[in-house]
């Protein structure tokens, strides 16, 4: 490995499969769950716990990740100050919701489909402090376009609304949402962005200054391939008039042994230079995992070294080589996620199996399905399940994800199963 390593931009795909702890017996498309775990992350953990186990050193100002937060935060685009190393994409999404400052009264427009992790938290400040949540079904489907989408959100908007929270990239069909532009409408508005980066990160060659969002939360353990227990937090911490014009949104940093016990913080800053380090507000919890932090940096720098670009082109090929593979066999009418319009598209395609259409909302029917690829033919997929405008049912669909560790004949022989196996179930 250490051969392979030397070099890792130039370096072949099939060559940095290697780098993977992958069972070679099985078809991992399911990163959008799961990613998988590179042999020097594993090491990282297992030299990190046995380094600090038993040290006789504080281990407070480590847990502060100061240098892990630095270096995730430069491949992102941010400073050290804006970046947080949570536990996942919820925490860091519940963390942002709770510590939004929203009354009785104020509107979040949201969509149906998002994680239960962002819906759930919003119904709770629904109960709590009587927020309406206004929630907009979007669009299914290969020929959907991102003005759809934008126009939806617009049309929700009202003048009690504060807040816009989406996904960057939806888990349910593998809708890309025209981040950009939708905020530049909530900035347009005066409103307060908060994004499920989930499966943003590691993905994405993404600098998240120029989204022009409040907040980004993603997951360390899907594309960005860390641990499981780590994510990412985006909190902006200056205002960039190019990228995002409005004041920083009031923000209470919520589980923090870094705010004062009397007094107040430092005033957040209203130009391009920090005034109060917010990620640190954040971070500081108590005791923390250092194997955890280390872990997630790991990760980060394996992907610095390939190359994000890189990275994320090839995810991207391979997921139109999957899309057009699953177009052929299924047909365009059986994909959820959109085709016809590149900036939604995304490498999590979902796609309804069989050639009854009803058997779109037979749960048990797609539940068999996947797992059937699973125990029978070793093929790691998930089904989800999400509404759709105008239907009465929720709908039901097989999901596959490309990663950097899969390869073109392996997608081919999923789609093929896939194919005989929906045959034998229709
Ligand atoms: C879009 C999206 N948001 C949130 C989550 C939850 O992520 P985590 O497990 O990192 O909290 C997921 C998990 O699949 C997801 O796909």
């Amino acid at each position: 490995m250490d051969v392979i390593e030397a070099g890792l931009r130039g370096q072949s795909w099939e060559k940095v499969r290697t780098l993977f702890a992958l069972d070679p017996d099985t078809v991992h498309l399911n990163t959008g769950t799961m990613g998988a775990l590179p042999h020097r992350v594993l090491e990282v953990v297992d030299q990190a716990t046995r380094q600090w186990s038993g040290s006789l050193v504080d281990i407070y100002p480590p847990g502060l990740y100061p240098e892990h937060r630095a270096a995730i935060a430069k491949a992102y685009g941010v400073d050290q100050d804006e970046m947080v190393i949570s536990h996942n994409a919820t925490e860091g999404m519940a963390r942002v919701i709770h510590g939004l400052d929203l009354r009785a009264g104020d509107e979040v427009v949201t969509t149906s489909h998002e994680c239960y992790s962002v819906l759930s938290n919003l119904n709770l400040l629904r109960h709590r402090h009587g927020i309406v949540v206004n929630t907009i079904t979007l669009p299914t489907g290969y020929d959907v376009r991102a003005e759809d989408i934008v126009e939806s959100f617009a049309a929700a908007i009202t003048p009690r609304t504060k807040v816009l929270a989406f996904a960057g990239i939806t888990l349910f069909t593998g809708t890309m949402l025209p981040i950009r532009a939708l905020c530049e409408l909530a900035h347009r508005h005066g409103l307060t962005t908060v994004i499920d980066g989930a499966l943003m990160a590691g993905m994405l060659d993404c600098d998240f200054r120029a989204t022009g969002a409040d907040f980004i939360s993603c997951s360390g353990s899907k594309f960005q391939c860390g641990p499981l227990g780590t994510g990412l937090l985006y909190i902006r911490n200056k205002v960039h008039p190019e990228h995002n014009p409005l004041p920083l949104p009031e923000f209470w940093p919520i589980i923090s042994t870094w705010y004062p016990m009397q007094g107040t913080p430092p005033p957040r800053t209203t130009t391009s230079v920090e005034s109060c380090n917010i990620g640190d507000f954040v971070q500081s919890a108590g005791s923390a995992s250092i194997a955890r932090g280390a872990a997630l940096a790991a990760a980060c720098e394996l992907w610095d070294e390939i190359g994000r670009d890189r990275i994320e082109r090839r995810i991207f090929e391979l997921a139109e080589h999957a899309r057009s593979r699953v177009a052929e066999r299924f047909g365009t009418a059986a994909m959820y996620s959109p085709g016809d319009d590149p900036r939604l598209r995304s490498p999590l395609i979902a796609f309804h199996p069989f050639r009854d259409r009803a058997d779109a909302w037979n749960v048990k029917k797609v539940a068999a399905f996947v797992s059937r690829l699973e125990t029978e033919h070793r093929i790691w997929v998930r089904w989800t399940e999400f509404d759709v405008p105008g239907s009465p049912h929720q709908h039901y669909a097989a999901r596959l994800c490309t990663h950097i560790f899969n390869d073109h004949d392996e997608i081919d022989r999923a789609v093929e199963v896939m194919g005989k196996l929906a045959e034998q179930l229709s």
